[in-house]
């Protein structure tokens, strides 16, 4: 969702603030605008649409000049998409403006009582407020005048400010969004994702909750929320560039799929020892003996993580697990307490469900174990521990990478887990751990499929409605395996516990309808095949994914897709990578934007 950024040195802004918003493109937006500091004060840009369209009008803007500025990528909350709601906003007297991400929650009141002191609001948003009630507290100090503002601030912000009389100087505040600051020399940026800085700085500073930036070319000074001057820690950061560019493929979609077996080698190999030990420094405190039920909970593609996850855990630590997504349980008042271990997955590690979800957990003495991706993030910081999948920076909108190493890093735990609480056998637990040191190489051989799949897409790529089935592990992959298909190419689809289709959906199978069978959960195949039979017997279509050398599944299905045998409980990391090069050859041959789905966002930072 919204991405912010900001720049202030001896270049021109323009150029810089534009990169970093088409970087932060893919959190998912819907209008665009920067502001500099002029010689003459404030100058504004903005546009509605794409990135691009800013980029055409700064083009036509010779005298768009200033060396301090801010930009902004909006996904539209109060207010439609124009020209008048994007932010920056600026104050009534043209002295200060603010990019803003997050929600203020007390917005209507604070306009209310500017209103009575005849200022006047031009846009809908909540945001107009900061700036505004920003320059009504001003008396000539900027940094008193932000601390008095953000004071009255209620909900979730990230935010930077640029005034017309402080030339050079940039004030960024956060609360319950993220926000980075990135150091240069002679220069300095922020911005709420790494991935808007990584082609200017490799050095960052996270801010914390409450915290205030003073960011000039030559220097940051941070400030807690008493205004105290604090030292931060600087973080530097080992991807380059090309880990957030395209490196030639045509969507950053596909270069992550095809990245997979690489971001599994960073998630396994850090954590294995002697090849069969795992090795989980981050848990060491963690007595898993505390617990007698674990709860998984997540959104979108991280909680279908967590269903494969609830089965291995079951599977090899005998301690009842529920999975279920944050939107519900948080309001749910879960029954939980002291002896409850709560997982929560998050690639983005910002998502405000997750995040309210895990404060309802906390509240009932629940221990909380974050498996994230981005590093520092918001859940990474609020959990009691956290494992970071290391899969690097994940651009496109539907995750593929980011799915597998959560997957697999959950399997890590559980044996890990099974170990520490003396339910799995010593040769269990080795065999296991070999199975996941080759999951990077069985995931490449996966990836070998890739122009078969593309086949398979120009095949079935005009249904308009389609099935997914599976039992056990193949169920949970269905649920991805669905989901990847629907976000990106639009086509409707349903993910069906096979067993389960006889109950009702099977009315819809009529000649000619896809069904995309799962086959890799070996145990219960002969119970897949025969609702494979059903459908069949209905007219379906089916293209069967199945493991390489499964003979009697050729018998059965009008096309397969062999993926390498791997343990019955690792099945999904290797079996969605087919899922996910149909959904990508799918919604490419319907001539969908790939990386960008409409109305998706990367990072949902609102409820
Ligand atoms: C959005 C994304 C999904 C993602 C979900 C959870 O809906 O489009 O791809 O699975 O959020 O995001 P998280 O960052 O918490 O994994």
């Amino acid at each position: 969702m919204c991405g912010i950024t900001g720049y202030t040195g001896v270049n021109q802004a323009g150029p810089i603030l534009l990169d970093g918003l088409k970087r932060l493109e893919y959190r998912g937006y819907d209008s665009a605008g920067i502001a500099v500091r002029g010689d003459d004060g404030i100058k504004m840009l903005k546009a509605t649409g794409k990135v691009s369209h800013l980029v055409e009008k700064y083009n036509e803007t010779p005298d768009f000049l200033g060396v301090c500025g801010i930009g902004h990528t909006r996904w539209a909350t109060h207010g439609i998409p124009n020209d008048t709601n994007a932010h920056p906003h600026l104050s009534a007297d043209g002295k200060f403006a603010v990019v803003h991400n997050g929600i203020i929650e007390n917005f209507a009141e604070i306009r209310s009582e500017l209103q009575k002191y005849g200022i006047e609001f031009k846009s809908e948003t909540d945001t107009e407020v900061i700036v505004q009630l920003l320059a009504y507290n001003y008396n000539g100090n900027f940094k008193l005048a932000l601390m008095k503002t953000i004071a009255r601030l209620e909900g979730s912000y990230a935010i930077g400010v640029i005034s017309a009389d402080h030339p050079g100087t940039i004030y960024a505040a956060k609360l319950s969004s993220p926000l980075i600051i990135g150091l240069g020399i002679g220069e300095n940026f922020f911005a709420s994702d790494i991935t808007a800085l990584v082609n200017n700085t490799k050095n960052v500073i996270d801010m914390d909750d409450g915290e205030v930036a003073e960011i000039t070319p030559d220097g940051v000074k941070f400030f807690d929320h008493a205004g105290r001057e604090i030292n931060k820690d600087i973080r530097h950061i080992t991807w380059d560039v090309a880990a957030a560019e395209k490196s030639g493929y045509e969507h950053f979609m596909l270069k992550e799929i095809m990245e997979q077996p690489q971001a599994l080698k960073a998630t396994i190999e850090p954590r294995v020892k002697d090849a069969e030990e795992i090795v989980l420094e981050e848990l060491k405190n963690l007595d898993m003996k505390r617990f007698n039920r674990i709860h998984i909970t997540a959104c979108g593609s991280a909680y279908h993580a967590g269903c494969v996850g609830r089965g291995i855990l079951e599977a090899l630590c005998r301690v009842p697990v529920e999975a279920e997504v944050a939107s519900e349980l948080r309001y749910r008042d879960p029954i939980m307490d002291a002896k409850t271990l709560v997982i929560v997955i998050s690639q983005s590690g910002e998502t405000a469900d997750t995040i309210a979800a895990m404060k309802e957990c906390r509240s009932k003495g629940a221990t909380l174990l974050a498996i994230v991706n981005v590093v520092g993030s918001s859940i990474a910081k609020l959990a009691d521990y956290c494992l970071y999948t290391w899969a690097g920076p994940e651009i496109a909108v539907a995750t593929t990478k980011g799915y597998t190493t959560q997957v697999v890093l959950l399997a890590m735990f559980a044996v890990w887990a099974a170990g520490e609480m003396k339910t799995i056998s010593r040769g269990a637990y080795i065999s296991l751990v070999k199975d996941i040191i080759r999951l990077p190489e069985r995931a490449q051989r996966a990836l070998d499929l890739n122009s078969r799949v593309k086949t398979m897409a120009e095949r079935y790529n005009s249904n308009s409605s389609l099935f997914f089935i599976g039992r056990n592990m193949d169920y949970a992959v269905a649920l991805e395996g669905s989901l990847k298909l629907k976000e990106i190419s639009y086509i409707h689809s349903e993910a069906y516990a096979a067993g389960e289709l006889k109950h009702g959906t099977i009315a819809l199978i009529e000649p000619g309808r896809l069904v995309v069978a799962l086959c890799c959960y070996e145990k219960l195949l002969d119970k897949t095949i025969s609702n494979i039979q059903q459908v069949k017997a209905r007219g379906a279509r089916v293209l069967a994914v199945a493991h390489e050398g499964n003979r009697s599944i050729f018998r059965e299905a009008d096309d397969v897709l062999t993926v390498p045998v791997t343990d019955p409980l690792l099945v999904p990391v290797i079996e969605i990578i087919p899922l996910q090069l149909f959904a990508y050859y799918v919604a490419k041959l319907n001539g969908c934007d790939i990386d960008k789905p409409k109305n998706l966002a990367k990072s949902v930072t609102v409820e």
